[in-house]
């Protein structure tokens, strides 16, 4: 049988195939951030198209960390009704989904926070609006938000809880040492920077107890002068299991202009696969199973991926924005690749749209004519 399509898992999550849908801010939701019903049609679509795993878009753990318009939140008990709806639909379709909790720090939106802090002040040109330095009790507060979401994750019925660790929002900005210039017990040395996660990892395990599946989806690197490299992150990718974490998805990028993290122009093999640099460091100082992000595209590097041991998982945003039934077709060879231009016109330009694909269909490949 192939890697692709056999079972796995992460922690006590049993898996039916290495494929998983990477956290996609799917921008279906109300301005209380309740989630509304094109959310849950979008995932019975997924889990109906065979993917092993599905990890949601991300969701705000605390009003102050809302990221932009519509995002799904996950910060206070009101919502729960409606988000174990998501979950439902989602066993119904027999599929697996994981929920990613953020907050957003320096990149919560101006349309929807009135103030942003991070953990040391920011300006330009990291921020278009400055960012003030984050209190030591707010810091407590933050962490507390966190562990509230995680329960919230577990009371409604998903299948586990992912850290969102990357893309340069509030826990990534503490990890960085261009962000977090604290010289309290939160920031100074990587292992001081990483306090942050390790309290947010602690409170959450407090919360959800040790069977739950908890992952991380962890910037490895900035790609920005000054910021975080591999050489302090695999010290955080080392500490994770202490730190009580299941399964370790790969990414990279701080600076929120998604040039290093939704990477354009994947038009060949060798332009896929772009954080496996990444992937082969972690698992040298890690037992978890590994997810990898960015650039997946064919079935041949995914397989190949697996069956050298680089990573556990094949995580995939845009392909299955592109077409939701992706694993189906490649498990039924109908397929052997995406057909995503990677051109990023997957973002809604007004309200109310939600996430589409929109790149020309004309120039993309038929389905099953690959
Ligand atoms: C529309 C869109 C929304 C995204 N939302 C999130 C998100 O909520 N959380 C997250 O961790 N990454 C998010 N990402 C990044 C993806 O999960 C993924 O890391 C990146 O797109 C690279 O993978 P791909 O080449 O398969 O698209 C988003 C990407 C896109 C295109
Ligand atoms: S809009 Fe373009 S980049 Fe986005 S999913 Fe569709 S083909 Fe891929």
């Amino acid at each position: 049988m192939s890697i692709l399509f056999s079972p796995y898992k992460i922690g006590s999550l049993e898996l039916p195939n290495r494929l998983v849908r990477s956290a996609t801010a799917e921008r279906m939701a109300d301005t209380d951030g309740r989630p509304l019903p094109p959310l849950k049609d979008l995932y019975a679509e997924l889990a109906r198209g065979g993917v092993g795993l599905i990890i949601t878009g991300h969701m705000y753990v605390h009003p102050s960390g809302k990221v932009h318009e519509e995002m799904t939140g996950i910060y206070n008990d009101d919502l729960l009704p409606d988000l174990a709806q998501l979950a439902n639909t989602v066993h119904h379709e027999n599929g697996r989904i994981v929920v990613q909790i953020n907050h957003g720090g320096m990149h919560s939106s101006d349309e929807t926070v009135d103030e942003t802090f991070a953990p040391s002040p920011v300006g330009e040109p990291y921020v278009s609006r400055p960012a003030r330095e984050v209190t030591p009790q707010e810091i407590e507060n933050i962490i507390q938000a966190y562990a509230d979401a995680a329960r919230r994750v577990q009371e409604t019925g998903f299948d586990g809880v992912q850290i969102h660790a990357a893309h340069g929002y509030l826990i990534g900005q503490f990890l960085s040492p261009l962000i977090n210039r604290r010289n309290d017990e939160w920031g100074g040395e990587i292992t001081k920077r990483m306090r942050f996660l390790k309290e947010i990892s602690r409170a959450i395990r407090e919360q959800v107890g040790y069977d739950y599946p908890v992952l991380i989806k962890l910037g490895m690197m900035d790609g920005i002068e000054g910021g975080l490299l591999p050489d302090e992150s695999l010290q955080v990718v080392a500490a994770l299991e202490d730190m009580g974490i299941d399964g370790l998805e790969i990414s990279g990028g701080l600076n929120g202009d998604r040039v290093k993290n939704i990477k354009k122009g994947i038009r060949s093999e060798d332009d896929e696969a772009y954080f496996l640099p990444l992937a082969q460091e972690a698992r040298k100082v890690t037992q978890l199973p590994i997810l990898l992000v960015g650039g997946m595209r064919s079935r041949s590097v995914m397989d190949r991926i697996l069956a050298d041991g680089h990573a556990d998982f094949v995580s995939m945003c845009r392909p299955l924005i592109s077409e939701p039934d992706l694993p189906n077709r490649l498990r039924l060879s109908l397929q052997d690749k995406s057909r995503c231009m990677s051109s990023n016109n997957c973002w809604p330009e007004n309200l109310g749209e939600g996430i589409a694909c929109k790149c020309p269909h004309e120039k993309l490949v038929d389905k099953g004519k690959t």
